[in-house]
């Protein structure tokens, strides 16, 4: 075999390796298309509030809607999830404000401010990562029983609060209420 064979050989195991690593990382980790958020397509922007059935949500998973072009993750939590949010002090929280946009802004993250219902058994956030749009992985991922983000690793908890990684704020809750039992609306 010459030195140019040689060569080439080596360039095309590198392609190859390169190509594989690039699905790899694509797999879960689906950056959310910037279009629908700069561009919203009439029928998008007709949906300005939805409403939700959440009576099939069984307790310890979630729904995932699409609202206003993004994902919204409804999370009927298990008290193991809700007495793990409450447990932790405010004053540990990379980002220590709710960050819900039905109460005072400046409101400490506890769990009773991040979630919709006084028994603290529904969290409605927004599914994109506060770093730079990936939609986190749910159902307890992450080193903190909430959600993880795989394409720079930050770990949100059961309350979606940033705890570690890049994300520099907790996820964010949207305009959201119940109307009755097993409806919510979002927007
Ligand atoms: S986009 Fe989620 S960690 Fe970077």
């Amino acid at each position: 075999m010459s030195h140019a064979d040689d060569h080439e050989g080596t360039r095309r195991d590198f392609l190859y390796y390169a190509t594989a690593g690039a699905g790899v990382v694509a797999t879960g980790a689906a950056v959310w298309p910037l279009i629908n958020q700069m561009n919203p397509s009439a029928d998008v922007r007709a949906l300005a509030s939805i409403r939700v059935d959440i009576s099939g949500v069984a307790e310890g998973s979630q729904l995932t809607v699409q609202w206003l072009g993004k994902p919204v993750f409804i999370r009927h939590r298990t008290q193991d999830e809700i007495d793990q949010a409450n447990e932790t002090p405010v004053e540990d929280l990379p980002d220590p404000v709710a960050r819900n946009a039905n109460i005072d802004g400046e409101a400490p993250a506890t769990d009773p401010n991040r979630t919709l219902d006084e028994d603290e058994k529904w969290l409605v956030m927004m599914g994109v990562c506060t770093h730079l749009g990936c939609v986190p992985l749910g159902d307890g991922a992450g080193d903190y029983g909430g959600w993880y983000c795989p394409c720079h690793g930050s770990h949100y908890d059961a309350a979606g609060r940033i705890r570690r990684g890049p994300a520099p704020t907790n996820l964010p809750v949207p305009v959201a209420q119940f109307v009755d039992e097993t409806t919510i609306q979002l927007g």
